[in-house]
C-alpha cells in the first residue's frame, strides 16, 4: 500500500506525525514478522508532503525540528495569498504529483486550505489506464462549529463530503456525520492524534527553558527550594474575525484589561496578528518582551502584569507554556483541546466551539468576543480548580489506530 500523508500549515504538524510514527512501527513488525513468515503483511510506503501553506522557520521547520519530522519527500513550495489563490495553486500542484506518483492512500488532517486542496485534487483525479483514484482519508472528520463564515468551517465540510474514509475525534463528529448522511461504515471513532503528540512530548516540554527565558521563575524564599513558577497567563489570537479589525481587536484587548493588571500575559503572535498589532499602534496595550524587560529596569510591574508579544513558539516551548499556565486564552481549535488534556483552564474567545467536548467534559469556557463575556469568562475561570476528565481515546493511541484501519482498507 502507497499512503501520502499532506501537511501544510502550524496545526497540521503535530497531528501527522504520530501517524508516521505509527506507519513506521507498523512497517517494523511486519519486517520481524516476515522473517517468520514469508506471505506475511506487507510494508506500508509511505510520502509525507509539504504544500508550503506556512513557511517562515517559526511556523514549520522548528516544527518539524521539535517533533522529530522526517523532511518532506516532496515540498510544493506554494506559500501566502488569498484564499483562493492559495487553494488553486495547492490544488494545481498537488494534482501533478497524484498523477505522477498514484497513491492508494491520501490522508488530510484539520481543517486548514492544504486539506480542503489535496482532499479535492485526490477525489477528482481523472481514472485512467486502469488506476483507480486514491482513497481520501480525513483525519479530525466531523468537527462543526455551524459557523459558515469561518473558512475552516468550509473546509470540515467540503473535506468530509470528498473522504472515503473518515477518522473522528470526539462523539460530536460522530453524530454530525450521521446526520450530514455519510455511511457509518465509513466513520471511524479513533481519537485525536493531537493528544498523541500532547503525550509524547510532555515531559521533554516540561525540560524546556521558556520559563526562565521569559523570566517567569521566581526564587524560592525558603533555602535550597526550587525556584517556583510565578503565575502567568498565556494568550493566542491568530482568526482574522478577531485579528484583522481593529474595533474588534481593541475589544478584545478591552476584555483582557483586567487580567493584564493581574498577571503577565504571555502572547505568542502569529505573523499576521504581529503584523496587525503594528498597523493598529496597539503598541501601548501589547508590549514586546523586550520592551518589558527594559521597562523593567525602571519599575517593578513590567514584568509582572501587562500583555508581553513574543514571537511565536515552537511546538515544545509552547506546551511547556500551556502546562505551566494558570489560564489559556486562546481563538485557537486545538489548543481548547490540548488545555483540556493537561486541566488548565481555557477561554475561549469566541461565539462557537467546534469541539464541545471540551466544554462538556473539558477545561473550556466560551467567553464570547466582547469586553464583558470575556471579563466575566476569564474570571470564572480563575477561580476554577485545576483538573481533568479526558474525553474517550484521547488516549495517545489514536495514530495506531489509524494505521490498523488503513492496513484493513483494500485499496
Ligand atoms: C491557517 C489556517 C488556520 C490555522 C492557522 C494556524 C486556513 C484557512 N487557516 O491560518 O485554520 O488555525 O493556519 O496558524 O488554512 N504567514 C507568515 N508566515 C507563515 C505563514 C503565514 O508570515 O509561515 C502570514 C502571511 O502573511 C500569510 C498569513 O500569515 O498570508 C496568513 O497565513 P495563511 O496560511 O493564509 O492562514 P493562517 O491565518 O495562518
Amino acid at each position: 500500500m502507497k499512503i501520502f500523508t499532506v501537511v501544510g500549515a502550524r496545526p497540521n504538524f503535530m497531528k501527522a506525525a504520530p501517524i508516521i510514527n505509527a506507519i513506521r512501527e507498523f512497517n517494523e513488525k511486519a519486517a520481524r514478522e516476515k522473517r517468520s513468515n514469508p506471505s506475511g503483511r506487507a510494508p506500508i510506503q509511505h510520502t509525507l508532503v509539504h504544500t508550503g501553506q506556512h513557511y517562515d522557520e517559526a511556523m514549520s521547520d522548528k516544527f518539524f525540528a521539535d517533533l522529530q519530522l522526517p523532511r518532506p519527500d516532496i515540498h510544493l513550495g506554494v506559500g501566502g495569498g488569498s484564499h483562493g489563490t492559495q487553494t488553486a495553486e495547492i490544488l494545481r500542484k498537488f494534482e501533478q504529483v497524484l498523477i505522477e506518483q498514484r497513491p492508494d492512500v491520501l490522508i488530510v488532517v484539520g481543517d486548514v486550505n492544504s486539506t480542503i486542496a489535496c482532499a479535492l485534487a485526490a477525489a477528482k483525479l481523472p481514472v485512467d489506464n486502469g488506476a483507480s483514484r486514491p482513497l481520501v482519508a480525513h483525519v479530525e472528520a466531523g468537527l462543526r462549529s455551524f459557523d459558515r463564515t469561518m473558512p475552516e468551517e468550509q473546509n470540515r465540510i467540503l473535506t468530509d463530503h470528498l473522504a472515503d474514509i473518515l477518522f473522528v475525534t470526539e462523539p460530536s463528529g460522530l453524530k454530525n456525520l450521521r446526520r450530514e448522511g455519510i455511511a457509518s461504515n465509513r466513520i471511524h471513532f479513533v481519537g485525536n492524534t493531537m493528544i498523541d503528540s500532547l503525550l509524547a512530548h510532555k515531559s521533554k516540554a516540561a525540560a524546556s527553558g521558556v520559563l526562565d527565558e521569559l523570566q517567569l521563575r521566581v526564587a524560592s524564599t525558603s533555602n535550597g527550594a526550587a525556584p517556583r513558577v510565578s503565575p502567568y497567563a498565556l494568550l493566542t489570537l491568530h482568526r482574522p474575525a478577531n485579528v484583522d479589525n481593529r474595533q474588534a481587536f481593541g475589544r478584545i484587548l478591552e476584555g483582557l484589561a483586567p487580567l493584564a493588571a493581574q498577571m503577565p500575559i504571555i502572547f505568542p503572535a502569529h505573523p499576521r496578528t504581529a503584523k496587525r498589532i503594528e498597523e493598529f499602534g496597539f503598541g501601548d496595550k501589547i508590549r514586546t518582551h523586550e520592551a518589558a524587560l527594559t521597562a523593567a529596569a525602571h519599575d517593578s510591574v513590567s514584568l509582572r502584569a501587562g500583555i508581553r508579544m513574543i514571537p511565536p513558539s515552537g511546538y515544545l516551548d509552547f506546551h511547556c507554556l500551556m502546562q505551566f499556565a494558570k489560564l489559556v486564552v486562546t481563538d485557537s481549535g486545538g489548543i481548547q483541546e490540548e488545555t483540556t488534556c493537561l486541566g488548565v483552564p481555557c477561554v475561549t474567545v469566541r461565539e462557537n466551539t467546534e469541539r464541545p467536548v471540551t466544554i462538556t467534559s473539558g477545561t473550556n469556557v466560551l467567553g464570547g468576543v466582547k469586553p464583558a463575556g470575556i471579563r466575566k469568562a476569564i474570571a470564572k475561570q480563575l477561580k476554577r480548580r485545576r483538573g481533568r476528565k479526558i474525553p474517550a481515546k484521547w488516549d495517545g493511541k489514536s495514530a495506531k489506530r489509524i494505521v490498523s484501519v488503513l492496513a484493513k482498507t483494500s485499496v
